[in-house]
C-alpha cells in the first residue's frame, strides 16, 4: 500500500548549509515531528507489528501437498501424524499435519454447507448422505497431541480446478456447488472450519482471483463462474493490490471472531504476488513469498531467494514462507543427501516454516536424521524469531547469520549455491564477533568443534551448506547492533512507492512452461524494501566515504519501529544519504522516537554531507521508532538513506 503526504502534512521552505557540500540549498521538510492526522511516518507510539493468530515460532510439521498432491486420503494424513508421534518428530516440535487441496466434493444447495469427500475421509460420514464433519478426524489428531490445518482458496474456486483437472477428488456437481472457495462465505467457512470442525490451521490459496479468467478455455470448458482477475499473475501493476489485501483482511477478521483466543494460524498462499512480501506480516501469521517449489535445486534456489532478503519483514508471529519442505522427491530424495542437508538448513536459518512434506509412513532412516536434527530445529525455532541476515552475498556462496537469542550465541551457514567446490573464508567480523579473540565454532551436522581467531578458510563441496553455532566475544559487548535482532523490528512505513519486482531472485527454467515462456520473471514485488546491513538495493552501506559494517539501509519516508524488551538504555546511529542513492539531489532528515516522543533528530542532509552521530536516550522505552523524511514529491525518486552501526547499548555513553 501506497502511503501519500497529506495536505496536513505540507512542507516549509527553508534555506541552509549542507554538510561536505557546503552549498546553499533550498529544501522543502515537513513540519518537524508533527503528528499530523494521517501522516503514516507520524510515531505510533506502540508496537503496530501484528499480534494475531499463534505461531510465536515458525510452523513445524507436515503437509499432504508435495507428497500426495489431490491424492490425499484419511490413512495417509494418520499415516503421517502417527509417524510423527512415533519417531519423536512432534515431541522435536513438528505437531502441524495439514490437508492441503483435494479434501472437499461440494457446498451444498440450499444452505451452502461443504461437503467432505467421505469415500477418502470415512470418519468424515458423520449421518447421512449430506451431513459430513471433519470433527472425528481434528479429535484424533488432537488426542495425539497434534494440530490439524485446513486449505482453502479465498476466490470461488481453488488451484486444482484450475491445474490438476485430471485429478479424481475435484469438486463435483453444478457450478454453485464446484465453488468451495471462501468469496461469499468467508464467516460461514471459517466458523465451520474453526468453530465446528476444530481446526487450528488454515492455508488460504488465491487461484480464485487470478486463474478463471472471463472467455478463458478452462472457465468455457469446465463451466465455471468467470472472474476478472484481481491477481494478474504476469503483472504487478495490474494486479489489484488493495482488494487482494482486503480479502485477506476479511479472513483474519473472522477468524478472530472464531477464536478470540487467538489459537489459530493463518497462512496466506499468494504466491509473493500482489506485493503481499509487504503486507502479509500485518495480516496472517505466514505468507508465500514465491510460486510453488519443485523438487529440483534450480527451484529450491529461487524459492530461498525470494524469502531470504525479507529478514526485517519476519519475526516472532510472522514469517516469509518460501513454500514447503521438498525433501523426499527429485534433486531432494535419498540419493542427493547434501541437497537434503542444504535445503533444510537454509530453510531452517531464514525462519521458514518446517513442513515436510513426503509420505513419512515409507520415509528412509536418513531424513529422519536431517529434519529431526535437534540443533538445526532449535535454531529455526529460537523464540527471539531473528531472520538469518544474508551477510556475504554472491550468486556462487552466500553466508547467512542468524542471531540467536539476544546475540550471546550466533548460527551461522555457508551455502554454496553452485555446482563447483567454492572456498569460503568466513571471518569473525561476519558474525559481528571480534577479530582478535577466539571463536568457537560448533558444526550442527558433524557436532565437531573447532577454534579461529580473525578468520578460517573453509571449502564447502558442491551445493554443500555447513550450519554452525558460534559463540565469541561480541563486537559490541554491551548491546546489539540493529540488523543483529530483525526479529524485534517491524517495518511499519518502507518508504516504496511503486511495487517493483526483485531482480535478485535466481532466475530457473521455468517447470510449467520450461523455456516457451519469455523467460522466468518473478512477479514478487519488494525490491526496495528495508534491509539489515545492505542498502534497500542490495550494495553495502556507506555515507560520504565511510562504510559501515552494521546498519540499517531504508528509504526515506519510511519508519521502522525497534522492540526493546531487553531494556536498552540508548540509540545511537550515524546517519546520512547513501552514497549509493540514485537521487542525489534531495535531503532527508532523520529523527528517533522513543513510546511516541521526539528523542533525537538530525539537521537537513543531503547527499555527500557526512553522517552525524545521533544518539537517544531510550531508557524505559518501550518502542523506538526510527523515521526518514524526504521531500513530498511524489515524481522523485526516493532517497536511500543509511543508519549506520545503528545500536541499542545498556550503558549511555557506551558503544563500539
Ligand atoms: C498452489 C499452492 C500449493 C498447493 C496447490 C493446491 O497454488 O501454491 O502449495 O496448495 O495450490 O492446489
Amino acid at each position: 500500500m501506497k502511503h501519500r503526504w497529506t495536505e496536513a502534512a505540507q512542507p516549509k521552505p527553508l534555506k541552509l548549509l549542507c554538510g561536505s557540500l557546503a552549498a546553499a540549498v533550498t529544501l522543502i521538510f515537513a513540519p518537524v515531528h508533527a503528528a499530523s492526522p494521517g501522516d503514516p511516518l507520524a510515531a505510533a507510539g506502540r508496537w503496530e507489528g501484528a499480534t494475531n493468530g499463534s505461531a510465536s515460532t515458525p510452523p513445524m510439521g507436515w503437509s499432504s501437498w508435495n507428497a500426495f498432491r489431490t491424492e490425499i486420503d484419511e490413512a495417509k494424513v494418520l499415516g503421517a501424524a502417527q509417524t510423527l508421534v512415533d519417531t519423536g518428530l512432534a515431541k522435536l516440535g513438528y505437531r502441524q499435519v495439514n490437508i492441503d487441496d483435494g479434501w472437499w466434493v461440494k457446498r451444498r444447495t440450499g444452505d451452502g454447507r461443504l461437503q467432505i469427500r467421505t469415500g477418502i475421509f470415512p470418519s468424515a460420514a458423520t449421518g447421512g448422505p449430506d451431513e459430513t464433519s471433519f470433527k472425528p478426524f481434528t479429535d484424533k489428531i488432537h488426542a495425539m497431541g497434534l494440530k490439524a490445518g485446513i486449505y482453502t482458496d479465498i476466490g470461488r474456486n481453488a488451484c486444482s480446478q484450475a491445474y490438476d483437472l485430471h485429478s479424481p477428488n475435484l469438486p463435483t456437481g453444478t457450478t454453485a456447488e464446484r465453488e468451495v472457495g471462501l468469496e461469499g462465505f468467508v464467516t460461514q467457512d471459517i466458523n465451520l472450519y474453526f468453530k465446528e470442525w476444530g481446526f487450528d490451521y488454515i492455508k488460504i490459496d488465491a487461484c480464485g482471483l487470478a486463474d478463471f479468467l472471463p472467455g478463458s478455455d478452462l472457465v468455457k470448458k469446465q463451466n465455471y463462474r468467470a472472474q476478472e482477475p484481481l491477481i494478474e499473475r504476469g503483472s504487478i501493476n495490474r494486479t489489484d493490490i488493495k482488494a487482494v489485501r482486503e480479502r485477506y483482511e476479511e479472513v483474519a477478521a473472522a477468524l478472530q471472531a472464531a477464536r478470540p483466543g487467538n489459537d489459530y494460524v493463518l497462512s496466506i498462499c499468494a504466491w509473493g504476488m500482489a506485493n503481499v512480501r509487504s503486507w502479509g506480516k500485518d495480516v496472517g501469521n505466514l505468507w508465500r513469498t514465491s510460486a510453488d517449489i519443485t523438487p529440483s535445486w534450480t527451484s529450491m534456489l529461487h524459492n530461498f531467494d525470494s524469502a531470504a532478503k525479507r529478514a526485517l519483514y519476519a519475526g516472532p508471529g510472522h514469517w516469509n514462507d518460501p513454500d514447503i519442505l521438498h525433501i523426499g522427491h527429485g534433486e531432494f530424495d535419498v540419493a542427493n543427501p547434501v541437497e537434503v542437508r542444504s535445503h533444510f538448513s537454509l530453510w531452517a536459518m531464514i525462519n521458514a516454516p518446517l513442513l515436510v512434506s513426503y509420505d513419512l509412513r515409507n520415509g528412509p532412516a536418513s531424513f529422519l536424521e536431517v529434519i529431526g536434527n535437534p540443533d538445526v530445529v532449535a535454531l529455526n525455532q529460537d523464540k527471539a524469531g531473528h531472520q538469518g541476515v544474508i551477510t556475504y552475498d554472491s550468486d556462487d556462496a552466500q553466508i547467512i547469520v542468524k542471531t540467536l537469542g539476544n546475540g550471546e550465541r550466533k548460527a551461522v551457514a555457508l551455502f554454496n549455491r553452485g555446482a563447483s567446490p567454492a572456498p569460503v573464508t568466513l571471518l569473525a567480523g561476519h558474525l559481528k564477533l571480534s577479530d582478535s579473540a577466539p571463536v568457537t565454532l560448533r558444526d550442527l551436522w558433524s557436532k565437531k568443534s573447532t577454534t579461529f581467531t580473525g578468520e578460517k578458510e573453509i571449502v564447502l563441496a558442491p551445493h554443500e551448506t555447513l550450519v554452525f553455532e558460534a559463540t565469541g566475544k561480541r563486537q559490541l559487548e554491551n548491546g546489539v547492533y540493529l540488523s543483529e535482532i530483525p526479529g524485534s523490528i517491524n517495518v511499519a512505513v518502507d518508504g516504496t512507492r511503486q511495487p517493483q519486482l526483485d531482480p535478485t531472485v535466481h532466475r530457473m527454467i521455468d517447470p510449467w512452461s520450461s523455456t516457451r515462456s519469455g523467460g522466468s520473471r518473478p512477479q514478487y514485488a519488494g525490491w526496495g524494501g528495508a534491509q539489515a546491513d545492505t542498502t534497500p538495493y542490495g550494495q553495502s552501506l556507506q555515507v560520504a566515504g565511510q562504510v559501515f559494517e552494521s546498519g540499517i539501509g531504508v528509504l526515506s519516508n519510511s519508519r521502522l519501529q525497534v522492540k526493546n524488551d531487553a531494556g536498552y538504555a540508548e540509540l545511537t546511529a550515524s546517519v546520512g544519504v547513501d552514497d549509493s542513492t540514485e537521487n542525489t539531489r534531495q535531503p532527508v532528515r532523520f529523527y528517533v522516537y522513543g513510546d511516541g516522543k521526539l528523542l533525537a533528530e538530525s539537521a537537513p542532509l543531503a547527499f555527500g554531507a557526512k553522517a552525524p552521530r545521533l544518539k537517544a536516550n531510550i531508557r524505559g522505552v518501550k518502542v523506538v521508532e526510527l523515521v526518514v523524511r524526504g521531500t513530498k514529491s511524489d515524481d522523485a525518486l526516493p532517497v536511500v538513506a543509511t543508519w549506520g552501526d545503528a545500536q541499542l547499548t545498556r550503558a549511555a555513553g557506551a558503544g563500539i
